[in-house]
């Protein structure tokens, strides 16, 4: 039944353009006959089975940056084969190694070109910055490297915790170009859970993006993990420890590779979690060098999805292009929310900040006692419900440090903590009321001077450091360690050990490195946000 129903079909079909279903199936059988040529031009009209097909639309090939965990040797050796030849150019080469991290920062002041000290810090644009900076970096390298399938790989710093072995060894900078001996990593310590586990979970909760003044994703990211771990690389003295000096160093690619993956991986949550979408942001333009060692000039809005970019993350979904938000990337000044508890008396809690007196922050615990507002007691109290896990609406609770500043940024970090038992300084103990750390790396004095161009607060070099209490409060409630009307904030300045150096020296040391940086802050403050 169906061959006669085919059949039927099949000679409509053959009828329809006048041959008869013998003169069909002829043609057909000569067709299929290849010593029978087929007859000159034009055919036989002839419906064909299958349609004309438009061509298939080329498959977009992004290339993947791997992790620097999954690279074979051949690829190491193109890595290392890329850097060497940017290192072997004269400094003048807008492709050198040395032009490259100029671009980022650099300590020579009669350097001038305009390509210089461009880096993005304490702003939205911090991420898109290092993206298109990275990107043509990548372009560089690779032609360097003679490779054209070489791609910049990511230190994925959460789940190694460790400097990756090829940067450390061989320990020597003429065999190894990965190799930089001012880099305290290199003693193979790992880096601190709280800082690239507990802060970047902080910082991936966030569901806008603002960076800067504002508080989101990127100003969380950028603080720490990533300025922290600058700081932890680098130590005293390191290359990675200073905006102007960063660059130089290898890992510093593959730490901001991580950057800009951990972008992806946010955007890739959902949640709301979008790029900012207003033309101030997206109409920055940014110049780079690239790989003819001519400039290269982009919008931020031709550069926010990497696979706009071509590349993709191993192991990391490409973001959607069209995640872009409604809201904008300069924080829309909604007043915030009053004041919860207080280091100021109750006649300064509303003190505009510049009349409030500098409290210096030296290599010692500093323990700041708040005192709580009476009207906000039961605020406090609803926005730390005693279960963990609170729902996507629920109130927050900042810890703002306001007023921070340094001349330089310390070789140390300051870390926070709510209401942390005096005396007591057990990981497990510190683990819990840790809050996050403060973060000087891009915001001292020194690198607004540096940075002076492109700056929305040029010369101005206080911030706020923010920071989310709800979960470490509503922990404490829960093992019932919290009482609104005892709220303490205890500043922890902790050095990074160092294998060469006995505790004494680092110490001393490091009181030296406080002295250096001035580093100061003016009142601490609790606020509670209602849930959005
Ligand atoms: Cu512009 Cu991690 O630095």
């Amino acid at each position: 039944m169906p061959n006669r129903v085919s059949r039927r079909k099949f000679l409509w079909a053959a009828g329809a353009s006048g041959l008869t279903a013998a003169d069909a199936l002829a043609f057909g059988r000569r067709r299929c006959q290849p010593a029978v040529p087929c007859p000159p031009h034009p055919c036989p009209p002839f419906p064909h089975p299958i349609p004309p097909q438009p061509p298939a639309p080329p498959v977009p090939s992004l290339m993947i940056r791997p992790n620097v965990l999954s690279l074979d040797s051949a690829r190491l050796e193109s890595l290392r084969r890329g850097v060497m030849v940017m290192k072997a150019l004269p400094d003048s080469d807008r492709r050198s190694w040395a032009f490259q991290a100029a671009i980022h920062g650099t300590t020579d002041t009669s350097a001038t070109d305009p390509l210089f000290n461009q880096c993005k810090h304490g702003t939205v644009q911090f991420l898109a910055w290092h993206r298109g900076y990275l990107h043509f970096f990548e372009r560089i390298l690779r032609w360097a490297s003679g490779d054209p399938s070489l791609t910049l790989p990511f230190w994925d710093w959460t789940a190694a915790r460790v400097l990756p072995e090829a940067f450390r060894s061989p320990a020597d900078a003429k065999a190894n170009p990965l190799y930089e001996p001012l880099r305290k990593a290199n003693d193979g310590s790992a880096l601190p859970p709280d800082v690239v586990v507990d802060d970047l979970t902080t910082a991936l909760g966030q569901t806008t993006l603002p960076g800067g003044e504002s508080d989101g994703f990127s100003a969380d990211l950028e603080g720490s993990p990533h300025g922290l771990i600058h700081t932890l690389v680098g130590g005293p003295g390191g290359v990675m420890s200073k905006v102007a000096t960063a660059a130089n160093d290898p890992i510093f690619w593959l730490h901001h590779a991580n950057i800009d993956r951990l972008w992806d991986v946010w955007l890739n949550q959902g949640g709301g979690r979008a790029n900012p979408s207003d033309p101030g942001y997206l109409d920055q333009e940014y110049t780079f060098a690239d790989e003819t060692g001519g400039t290269s000039t982009v919008r931020v809005a031709s550069i926010l999805t990497s696979a706009g970019l071509g590349y993709a993350y191993e192991g990391v979904p490409s973001p959607a292009a069209s995640a872009a938000a409604t809201t904008r990337a300069t924080a829309t000044a909604a007043a915030p929310p009053p004041v919860a508890a207080t280091s100021a008396d109750a006649a300064d809690r509303a003190a505009p900040l510049d009349r409030v007196k500098p409290t210096p922050l030296g290599f010692e615990e500093k323990r700041v006692k708040l005192n709580t507002v009476p009207e906000a007691r039961a605020a406090l109290a609803r926005a730390t419900p005693p279960a963990v896990g609170a729902a996507a609406a629920a109130p927050t609770v900042k810890v703002i440090v306001e007023g921070v500043s340094a001349d330089a940024a310390p070789d140390f970090v300051f870390r926070v903590y709510v209401n942390l038992p005096e005396g007591e300084r057990g990981d497990a103990v510190l683990r819990r009321h840790y809050v996050g750390s403060i973060n000087f790396f891009g915001k001292t004095r020194q690198d607004r001077r540096s940075m002076g161009h492109g700056h929305a607060h040029a010369g101005e070099a206080e911030f706020d450091a923010t920071f989310d209490a709800t979960k470490v409060l509503a922990r404490l409630r829960t093992g019932g360690r919290f009482d609104p009307d005892a709220l303490a904030v205890t500043i922890l300045p902790t050095a990074p050990t160092a294998p060469a150096l006995t505790p004494a020296q680092v110490t001393a040391q490091s009181v030296e490195s406080a002295r250096q940086a001035k580093a100061s802050f003016k009142r601490v403050s609790v606020r509670v946000h209602a849930g959005k």
